[in-house]
């Protein structure tokens, strides 16, 4: 999909173009998915170190604290994976405030054993939840795993209570030329080596490489903000952190409080974008 594209109200939107170097139709992909983060799930907290440049458990933390993450509040956290963000959900909520939801039991797997937090097994394209639970939904880097946006943040929406916040975490392919070359060289190159050497797990070290390949083929931002406020998402924003760690953010209006109706998007010129850091 090019720039400045609209999605429509309802129609699919997939994060990215099928990537045929990797599997051969979309119908492959969860699969494919599925099958790289079971293999990865033993050794994905060592590898994703140099994976998020050591953004890691503090940025998590701090982008849930922005996005109003506070104590009491109930969470769902779509991809939980090993459990890095729920782990911070955690600390800012309260212990047995948060429920994590995975379609991989690999990485549900290895969150239940670090951390103890009740794991769903499921999309979040589809998720097997009732309507109206929580205050706030999280999901960090997993945006790219969907199948498909527009189902994806109907359902975030729909899980919410009235008032609820949904923050989604993900990597952004750097504007600037420079910076996308440089980061096309580290994340592609670089720390698939690494996490070859690390970890002797080839699958983890395909893991990687499809990680570049998502980011660089990935949606833009603007798309993403649109099928948030097509969803039915108030107050959409994007925080950009040094050009690269996007949080995209939304509140589910409160009773009485605004139209929840959804496709009221006027195109990108509606959404705050802030920047931290250079861009
Ligand atoms: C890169 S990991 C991120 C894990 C964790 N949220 C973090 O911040 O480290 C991506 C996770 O998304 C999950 N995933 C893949 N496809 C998904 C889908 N359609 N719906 C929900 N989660 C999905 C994977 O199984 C994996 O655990």
């Amino acid at each position: 999909m090019e720039d400045g594209q609209q999605p429509a109200s309802g129609v699919a939107l997939p994060p990215h173009p099928t990537l045929g170097r990797y599997y051969d139709n979309d119908d492959e992909r969860p699969r494919f998915v599925r099958r790289l983060f079971d293999s990865a799930a033993r050794d994905y907290d060592r590898i994703e170190g140099p994976m998020a440049l050591g953004w890691g458990r503090r940025y998590r933390r701090e982008a849930l604290q922005r996005a109003g993450l506070s104590h009491g509040m109930t969470v769902l956290d779509v991809a939980i994976g090993t459990g890095l963000v729920a782990r911070e959900a955690a600390g800012l909520a309260g212990e047995r405030q948060v429920i994590g939801l995975d379609p991989s039991l690999g990485m549900l797997l290895e969150a239940r054993r670090q951390l103890g937090v009740a794991g769903v097994l499921g999309l979040g394209e589809q998720l097997p939840i009732r309507e109206g639970g929580f205050d706030f939904l999280s999901m960090g880097y997993a945006l790219r795993h969907l199948g498909d946006l527009t189902s994806a943040f109907k359902e975030f929406f729909r899980v919410l209570k009235p008032g609820g916040t949904v923050c989604v975490l993900e990597l952004t392919r750097p504007a600037n030329k420079a910076g996308a070359g440089i980061i096309r060289f580290y994340l592609r190159r670089v720390v698939p080596t690494l996490t070859r050497l690390r970890t002797r797990n080839a699958e983890a070290e395909l893991l990687m490489r499809y990680f570049w390949d998502t980011i660089e083929n990935c949606v833009p931002p603007a798309l993403i903000l649109d099928a948030l406020d097509a969803a039915g998402f108030t107050d959409v924003n994007r925080v950009l952190s040094i050009g690269l760690f996007s949080e995209y953010t939304g509140r589910k209006p409160g009773e009485g409080g605004g139209s929840a109706s959804p496709g009221n998007s006027e195109g990108t010129g509606n959404f705050f974008v802030r920047t931290i850091g250079h861009s």
